[in-house]
């Protein structure tokens, strides 16, 4: 019943946590033999939000790269699920050789990798913002084993939160790192290898910002660019005319390319956006419609070699493209597609390493 559902308002990085649940429950309904995650689909259920249209308009950029069109929130939309299965290969091989290691979930958000990989015995924390934690508690209680750890993964005081490193520390990271300076992320490494050493960390990250946007529909037949085009345009507007006004203010401030819309309405925005090359309108993608509002300092990783550079006590054990092994025969072909061209250029990855 609506009333008893868990309503749900976040802005920026947080709500793209909803999407990245959805599509864990949405793989799990369509693709279970790939990925099956009961408590996605359980939690997809008691929240009340409107899945079918995304407040996140990074959401958009994916999805023209997956070349779909339609409602924004879909599974091909975001590899959250993906990301899952790799990093639920590694927990689950960390836990066979540590089988009462503590493991950290940094920005867990609503995943639910602990229900995918408890062997009985491990220690699980589920660390995010306090407003995070905050409807993750109304949504799933702290079941025997599990912490929830309501502060940033910045704040350095939340490593003496985890009391049991004696059996190993295995930490996964999804969908976050990105969002943060390189500055802050070097600092976040050298806080674990303070406080864990020897523990493991995986996570994902994009090689280069702009997601190889211009060479992505190189690929494709000048008509079916345009469909690209079209598509991206019908979701940005469903997003521009959802959005209140002080983000669209924000947007525009924040655009540095060489003209700016004339005014707030979809219309001034889509003459705007006429006017200009595929790569400007990917750069103010990434800056100015990214829902953090410093913008274009993000961070990428291509070769998780620089972060032992930064630091000598981290070392790398494995690092991968976001879809290696993953069978797909199953998936859509745009999905394949997209799964294919992405690891070719190794445009996003999962990185696992000693600490
Ligand atoms: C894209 S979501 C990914 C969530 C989860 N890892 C998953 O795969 O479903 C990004 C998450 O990062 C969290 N986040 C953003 N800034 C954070 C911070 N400073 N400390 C901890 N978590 C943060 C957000 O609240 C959100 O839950």
């Amino acid at each position: 019943m609506q009333q008893d559902k868990v309503k749900v308002t976040l802005g920026g990085i947080s709500a793209s946590m909803l999407s990245c649940l959805w599509g864990r429950a949405q793989l799990s309904k369509d693709h279970s033999s790939l990925f099956y995650d009961a408590k996605a689909i359980e939690l997809v259920e008691k929240i009340d939000y409107d899945f079918s249209a995304s407040d996140v308009p990074p959401f958009v950029g994916i999805m023209l790269m997956f070349n779909l069109s339609g409602k924004v929130n879909r599974p091909e939309f975001c590899l959250g699920p993906i990301r899952a299965k790799q990093f639920d290969e590694k927990a689950k091989a960390y836990i066979a050789e540590h089988p009462r290691a503590s493991v950290i979930n940094i920005a867990a958000g609503l995943d639910t990798t602990f229900y995918r990989v408890d062997n009985g015995l491990i220690h699980w924390y589920d660390l995010d913002l306090p407003a995070v934690i905050d409807i993750r508690r109304q949504l799933l209680p702290e079941p025997d084993r599990v912490t929830y750890i309501a502060k940033s993964l910045l704040d350095p005081s939340w490593c003496k939160d985890i009391t049991h490193t004696e059996d190993g520390v295995f930490m996964i990271a999804g969908g976050v790192l990105g969002w943060f300076d390189k500055s802050e992320v070097e600092q976040f490494f050298s806080m674990l290898a303070d406080n864990f050493p020897d523990g493991e960390i995986v996570f994902d990250a994009m090689s280069r910002l702009d997601g190889g946007f211009r060479t992505w529909m190189d690929n494709f037949p000048p008509e079916q660019q345009d469909a690209m085009r079209a598509a991206w345009m019908e979701a940005m507007k469903e997003w521009w005319e959802k959005a209140p006004q002080d983000q669209k203010d924000k947007a525009i401030t924040a655009l540095k390319t060489p003209t700016k819309p004339k005014g707030t309405e979809w219309a001034d925005i889509e003459a705007w956006w006429n006017q200009h090359s595929d790569e400007e309108m990917a750069e103010a993608f990434m800056t100015a419609f990214s829902p953090i509002p410093s913008g274009g300092d993000q961070w990428a990783l291509e070769d998780a070699n620089e972060i032992t550079k930064w630091d000598n006590r981290i070392t790398v054990i494995d690092q991968f493209p976001m879809s290696k092994n993953i069978p797909r025969e199953s998936l859509s072909a745009d999905m394949r597609r997209f799964m294919d061209y992405s690891d070719e250029r190794g445009e996003w990855n999962i990185f696992h390493l000693r600490v």
